[in-house]
């Protein structure tokens, strides 16, 4: 395994590769690795001759500076889990290699950024539309690989392929969860013990809503969530909404014809974890 820290070597060594004939796949993260990151790895292997993983803190999408210097980093372990996984070549830059002026861009986004996570985490998209598009500029692969586990996240980068004009082909993939249902973060590494036992209540929620899809209304849907979540006293609800799959707006009504997503986020003491469930399938 190949590992780069400056776009110049990054660059080189995947031109030789492209001009080989080689198919690129990469998957863009912010390292502390577990089975959530490897599964899109996996994936990207199967569907490409190189892999690229980045692993980069990208300090414009941080809102919150403690989150920020709290987020967990060990690039030692995540360098043996990708050489485990034959992983062709690792990026891992310094902020000033990815900054070296302050990025001023603002994306457009319409409303997809404006609610759930956009609304709760001011500047967080634009902070990720900045670095994965310095990072699809850098690598330029036939296809970008990203986890359903950030919904939003995943609907915002399609829709910055289609506005940058990026012939990076999104590959979205299925969230990985613990056997105990909770998805796998790398926040999950931050969580009390007691935390921990509490945490799996909240893909639990989830489901439970989702049966309630044919019988009830969303208000009352969103009040079981609320009572269900909070009352073990260990989690707060910052939001539940059920959304329209595409478009990303909240419903307030759910039909069979709408393809709709239940998402979630959720303080677990300090550690906010985020989750969602399809409701409606789009028809096939
Ligand atoms: P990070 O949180 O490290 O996640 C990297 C990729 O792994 C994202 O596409 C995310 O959706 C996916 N992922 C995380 N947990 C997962 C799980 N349990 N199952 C499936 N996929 C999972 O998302 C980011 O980094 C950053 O915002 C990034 C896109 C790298 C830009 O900085």
């Amino acid at each position: 395994m190949k590992v780069f820290t400056t776009i110049k070597d990054l660059k080189a060594a995947l031109d030789t590769y492209r001009s080989a004939g080689e198919s690129i796949g990469f998957v863009p993260t912010m390292g502390a690795l577990h089975e959530g990151h490897l599964s899109l790895l996996r994936k990207c292997k199967e569907q490409n001759t190189i892999s690229v993983v980045s692993i980069f803190v990208n300090p414009t999408q941080f809102n919150d500076k403690q989150d920020l210097t709290n987020y967990p980093r060990n690039f030692n372990k995540d360098c043996d889990l990708l050489i485990e996984e034959a992983c062709d070549i690792v990026f891992a830059p310094e902020v000033t290699e990815m900054y070296p002026q302050e990025d001023t861009r603002q994306f457009d986004f319409g409303q997809m950024d404006q609610v759930m996570e956009g609304k709760h985490r001011p500047g967080h998209f634009n902070g990720v539309a900045q670095i994965v598009s310095k990072l699809f500029d850098a690598v330029e692969a036939h296809r970008a690989y990203f986890g359903q586990k950030d919904f939003q996240q995943l609907a915002i980068i399609r829709k910055l392929a289609e506005l940058g004009k990026y012939s990076t082909e999104i590959i979205g993939c299925p969230i990985v969860r613990e056997a105990d249902g909770l998805a796998m973060s790398s926040r999950n590494m931050l969580l009390s013990a007691e935390h921990r036992n509490a945490a799996p209540r909240i893909y639990q929620t989830l489901q439970k809503a989702k049966q309630m899809v044919r019988s009830h209304a969303v208000s009352e849907i969103t009040a079981m969530v609320k009572r269900e979540v909070e009352s073990c006293g260990l989690l707060r609800l910052e939001y539940f909404e059920i959304v329209q799959t595409d478009s990303l707006q909240t419903l307030s009504e759910i039909t069979a014809e709408i393809p709709a997503t239940a998402c979630i986020a959720v303080f677990a003491g300090k550690v906010r974890l985020i989750d969602n469930l399809e409701f409606i399938p789009h028809k096939k």
